[in-house]
């Protein structure tokens, strides 16, 4: 049996009598290890994440099975075969750290690549989407999908105030309510990047790519009534199944796949489709931009210790390595900043030297001390001393030609023009009978909860993505309001 000690190694001989002055009290103040221990229990949680707070992470394996060099210098990507070691954390977004995983919310989707030059972290959705093409809306916007500050309770008037009075949510409203809203579990969804990215080669030509991860378990999702009932007898189903999965050897995996689009190919599509090719409430056609193979991730190995390796992992878009870029996307940009000031936050000041944030490959700069320095420099110089002989290699940014921007600096509202409907609508006419069935029937139950203009502005947006959209949407909820 393990010796029981205190935190600085000292053996503990009784944990289960405190020192008392005498058989029935009062306790001493001597007794260190009682008082230890209650001070280290009161400090035990640190904030929640502020969105994505319940999730579920595992280590695994990255290989790659195709080349994309001729897109990419990327280095874990050099060579078919060549392995990365990865991580990756599940999440709902809008609930908190206790709330239950089968919820209808988007999915987290955040993968970390361990490179030899660093890591790389594509923080992404189980949708290739998103509410918002502009991150001054994200704070507004999620608020209301949490809790109204008077009532505390989750507030289906606000969700749809705020929906219906920003029409680009529609592309993801409607995957939302749609049957993909409830996946079953984290195994059987896709991963998506979501945003523009650039990926860039030897010759330093950049592409800009949008990335997949396609499930090789098959898609599976709930009703909405079994995730209903899920979140009442298992509120940890999918952090359940993922853990069990890896702990017996079944080990998840998923295709990485890209879309690339050169810039003049970019042009070329935006002045005949009138989209913005960095606009993240749109996808890229993939009957244009087919899907091309990169490589394989597989979950293999569960942490030991969700607090230290899933609770304290700090994942951030703005992490990305030499051959791999960002574009000029405003909701990404937005993101660059706000993952490591969260961070900054909610681990500390040296939240990248714990092991599930160090990188594997040596690392050097000349941020020193702070609270809990573990990995601090040891005796490298604590300032850049610019040596002459040391050659140039680029800023950060890794010396890549950026790319042009035109334009005067200014707020540009382009959503009086902007097409917000015919992707929805798209999306909306693919569906099979039953699935449309249950996206009308899925919205209804909620927007029925909003107040009649709400739900009016709202159907105003359907009807423009298709007219057998809305006219669904608005009969369902009468429906619903004559049973009442
Ligand atoms: C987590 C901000 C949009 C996916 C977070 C966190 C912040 C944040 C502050 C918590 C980070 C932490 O404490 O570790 C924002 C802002 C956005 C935005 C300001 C818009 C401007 C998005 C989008 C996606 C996304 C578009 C997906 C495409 C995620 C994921 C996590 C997360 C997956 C959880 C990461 C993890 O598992 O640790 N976001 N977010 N976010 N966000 Fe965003």
């Amino acid at each position: 049996m393990t010796q029981l000690t205190t935190a600085s190694g000292i053996p503990v001989n009784d944990n289960q009598n405190s020192i008392t002055a005498g058989p029935r009290g009062p306790v001493l103040l001597q007794d260190f290890h009682l008082i230890e221990k209650l001070q280290h229990f009161n400090r035990e949680r640190i904030p929640e994440r502020v969105v994505h707070a319940k999730g579920s992470g595992a280590y695994g394996t990255f290989t790659v099975t195709h080349d994309v060099s001729k897109y990419t210098k990327a280095k874990l990507f050099a060579a078919i075969g060549r392995q990365t070691e990865t991580f990756l954390r599940f999440s709902t977004v809008g609930g908190e750290k206790g709330s239950a995983d089968t919820e209808r919310d988007p999915r987290g989707f955040a993968v970390r690549f361990y490179t030899e030059e660093g890591n790389w972290d594509l923080v992404g959705n189980n949708t290739p989407t998103f509410f918002l093409k502009d991150g001054i809306k994200f704070p507004d916007f999620i608020h209301t999908q949490k809790r109204d500050p008077q009532t505390n309770l989750k507030s289906a008037q606000n969700v749809w105030d705020f929906w219906s009075k920003a029409p680009e949510s529609l592309h993801q409203v409607t995957i939302l309510f749609s049957d993909r809203g409830t996946p079953d579990g984290y195994r059987h969804m896709d991963g998506f990047g979501s945003h523009t990215y650039s990926l860039i080669n030897d010759a330093g030509e950049r592409v800009w790519v949008k990335w997949h991860f396609k499930t090789l378990q098959g898609i599976r999702n709930l009703t909405a009534a079994e995730a209903q009932r899920l979140a009442g007898v298992d509120p940890d189903y999918a952090q359940r199944d993922l853990f069990n999965a890896i702990a017996t050897g079944d080990y998840p995996r998923w295709s990485v796949e890209i879309q690339v689009m050169d810039d003049a190919r970019r042009a070329a599509w935006e002045a005949q489709t009138g989209w913005d090719a960095f606009d993240l409430t749109k996808v890229w056609p993939q009957g244009e931009f087919p899907r091309i193979p990169v490589g394989i991730l597989e979950l293999n190995r569960n942490p030991d210790n969700y607090h230290a390796d899933v609770e304290q992992a700090a994942l951030s878009p703005s992490n990305i390595v030499p051959g791999l870029g960002y574009s000029p996307d405003k909701m990404l940009q937005a993101r660059l900043f706000a993952y490591h000031d969260a961070q900054l936050y909610r681990v500390g000041t040296n939240h990248q030297h714990l092991p599930v944030n160090r990188p594997r490959c040596p690392f050097h700069n000349q941020q020193r001390d702070g609270a809990m320095a573990v990995a601090n420099g040891g005796a490298a110089p604590n300032y850049d001393p610019v040596h002459a002989d040391v050659p140039a290699v680029g800023g950060f940014g890794h010396g890549d030609a950026g790319w042009p921007v035109e334009g005067n600096a200014g707020r540009y509202d382009t959503r009086a023009t902007d097409d917000h409907f015919t992707q929805a609508g798209n999306l909306f006419r693919l569906l099979t009978e039953e699935g449309k069935r249950n996206l009308i029937a899925n919205i209804a139950g909620s927007l029925s909860n909003a107040d009649a203009a709400t739900q009016d502005r709202q159907i105003g947006h359907f009807l423009k993505a298709d007219t057998a959209y809305g006219q669904g949407v608005a009969e369902a909820i009468r429906a619903l309001q004559n049973q009442a």
